[in-house]
C-alpha cells in the first residue's frame, strides 16, 4: 500500500484504508482509549486506540517516544472530537525508527530554545512548522524570480566557486589551496557573469552560493549566502538594471501574495503589494531623510547600518513605503568596486545603487564601467594587477558592450519579509565565523 500524506486525508474518507507515515508528535493515555499525533510536512492527524479492542497497538503507541518515525495503517473514521473531523483506527502500527529520549530540542515546546541550541540540532528544529514554512517561502520567492526571468528573456548559468581571484576586495576572501596554487572561494560570480556578457550573452542570472570571510558577528551577514545574480547588456543606463532588481522583488511579493494564501497565513503575515516604481532615493538625500530620524552622518560619509535604519524608519514615515532604491552612491565610497561606471557628467558619483527593504541593503548593481582604458584606470587605483584578472580583462579587447547588472541576497529578502530577527533563520545550515557544523 502506498503511503498518504496527513494533508490528503479528510473526513470524505470514511471508512477508507490509508497507511501514513510520520513522526509521534505526542501521545496519550485516557483510560480506554490511547492516542498519537501523527505528524508529517503538511499537518497532523490523530491515531486512536481503543484499548479493549487492540491491547497491542495500545502498548505499542503508549511506549514508543516522542519523535520517533511511525507507520500507521488504519480506517478513516468521522470524528466530532478531533480538529480535522477524523480520526485513523488503526489496525498496525510500526515503530520504524525510534527516537532516543531526551530529546536535544523539542518540536512543540512552548519556550523557544536559544538560536545556538536550534542551530545545533538543525534537523530537529526543522521539524517545527514555523521554522519549516521559512524554507517553502523562500523556494517559492526562487521559483517566482525564476519564472520571471526566463518570461523576460533571462537564461540561468552557473560559472566556477573557486577562483583566482577575487572581485569584491581582499578583506572578506576565503583563500584555499588548489592542487598547491592559492585559490579563493567566490566572493560573487562579478567577474565571470560579466565576462559572459562579452560572450555576448546578452541576459543572465545565477542562483548560487557566494562566500565572504565576514569576521563580525552580525544578524545581517553570513559566510555562505545565496547570491542571485543578474547581468545584462546593451542597456541605458543603471535605471534599466534597477527595473529587473524591482521586477524581481514585485513579481515575487505577488506570487507569495496571489498564489500562496494558505503558506502566509501559516506564517501569519500578510503582504501588502508595493507601489510602482519604487522611490528612487539619491545617496545625499538618503543621509539628510536618515539624519532626521536622529542618525548622525556627514555628508560623503556610508551611511552603514544604523544609517540604513534610520533611512527605513524616515521612508516609512514620510511616504509608508518599505522598499526604495538609494541612487548615484559617491564614487569615494565606491572606490573599492574597480569595475563600477562612474557619471560621465558628474565622476564625482557612480551609477551604483542599492536596493534597501526595510531599512536594509538586499540588492547593490549598477552599470559597469565596459571602456578598458578606464576600467585598467580604476583598477590601478585600487593597487589592482590586471595581468592577474587575465580573462575578465581579456574580454574587454575584442567586442564588449554595454552592460550592468546586480547582486540580489536571497536570505536578507527573506529575512526583511517575514521579519525574522537574524539572517541565520533564513539559511537552513548557516555559515559564520564561529560555526562550521551542522
Ligand atoms: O553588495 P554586494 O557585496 O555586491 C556585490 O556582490 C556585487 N558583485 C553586486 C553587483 O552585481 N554589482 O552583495 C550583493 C548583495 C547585498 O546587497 C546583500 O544583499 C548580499 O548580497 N550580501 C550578503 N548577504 C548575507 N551575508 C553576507 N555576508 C552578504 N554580503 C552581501
Ligand atoms: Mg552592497
Amino acid at each position: 500500500m502506498r503511503y498518504i500524506r496527513t494533508n490528503e486525508i479528510s473526513a470524505e474518507m470514511d471508512g477508507k484504508e490509508v497507511k501514513i507515515g510520520g513522526w509521534l508528535q505526542e501521545s496519550r493515555n485516557l483510560g480506554g482509549i490511547s492516542f498519537g499525533i501523527i505528524r508529517d510536512r503538511y499537518g497532523t492527524v490523530q491515531v486512536t486506540v481503543r484499548k479493549k479492542e487492540s491491547p497491542d497497538l495500545a502498548k505499542i503507541i503508549g511506549e514508543a517516544n516522542r519523535e520517533s518515525v511511525l507507520i500507521v495503517t488504519g480506517r478513516v473514521s468521522k470524528s466530532d472530537k478531533t480538529p480535522r473531523g477524523f480520526e485513523i483506527i488503526p489496525n498496525s502500527i510500526v515503530i520504524d525508527s525510534s527516537a532516543q529520549s531526551p530529546l536535544p530540542l523539542g518540536v512543540v515546546d512552548r519556550v523557544s530554545a536559544e538560536l545556538d541550541t536550534r542551530l545545533n540540532n538543525r534537523f530537529i528544529d526543522l521539524r517545527k512548522e514555523n521554522v519549516e514554512r521559512i524554507f517553502e517561502v523562500k523556494s517559492e520567492m526562487l521559483f517566482a524570480t525564476r519564472s520571471y526571468l526566463r518570461s523576460i528573456g533571462f537564461i540561468e548559468v552557473q560559472t566556477p566557486k573557486i577562483a583566482a581571484v577575487g572581485a569584491e576586495g581582499g578583506a572578506t576572501l576565503f583563500k584555499l589551496d588548489y592542487f598547491g596554487k592559492t585559490a579563493y572561494l567566490a566572493q560573487s560570480p562579478q567577474l565571470y557573469k560579466q565576462n559572459l556578457m562579452g560572450a555576448g550573452f546578452d541576459k543572465v542570472f545565477e542562483i548560487a552560493p557566494a562566500f565572504r570571510a565576514e569576521a563580525s558577528d552580525t544578524v545581517r551577514h553570513l559566510a555562505e549566502f545565496t547570491s542571485l545574480d543578474v547581468e545584462m547588456s546593451f542597456i541605458e543606463s543603471s535605471e534599466d538594471v534597477m527595473d529587473v532588481a524591482q521586477g524581481i522583488t514585485f513579481e515575487s511579493m505577488k506570487h507569495l501574495a496571489e498564489k500562496c494564501k494558505p503558506l502566509l497565513e501559516k506564517c501569519g503575515i500578510e503582504i501588502e503589494l508595493p507601489k510602482l516604481p519604487f522611490r528612487r532615493i539619491s545617496y545625499s538625500e538618503a543621509i539628510e531623510l536618515a539624519n532626521s530620524e536622529g542618525a548622525k552622518i556627514r555628508s560623503g560619509e556610508d551611511l552603514g547600518t544604523e544609517g540604513e535604519k534610520a533611512l527605513g524608519t524616515a521612508v516609512k514615515s514620510n511616504w509608508n513605503e518599505e522598499l526604495y532604491f538609494i541612487t548615484d552612491f559617491p564614487t569615494e565610497l565606491k572606490k573599492a568596486t574597480f569595475y563600477a561606471m562612474r557619471k560621465d557628467d558628474n565622476p564625482e558619483l557612480t551609477t551604483y545603487f542599492d536596493l534597501d527593504f526595510r531599512g536594509q541593503e538586499i540588492v547593490s548593481g549598477g552599470q559597469r564601467e565596459h571602456r578598458l582604458d578606464k576600467l585598467l584606470a580604476q583598477m590601478k587605483e585600487n593597487n589592482l594587477d590586471p595581468e592577474r584578472f587575465g580573462f575578465y580583462i581579456e574580454a574587454f579587447k575584442y567586442g564588449m558592450p554595454p552592460h550592468g547588472g546586480f547582486g540580489y541576497g536571497v536570505e536578507r529578502f527573506v529575512q526583511k519579509l517575514l521579519d525574522l530577527t537574524n539572517i541565520r533563520e533564513a539559511i537552513l545550515y548557516p555559515r559564520d565565523r564561529l560555526r562550521l557544523m551542522p
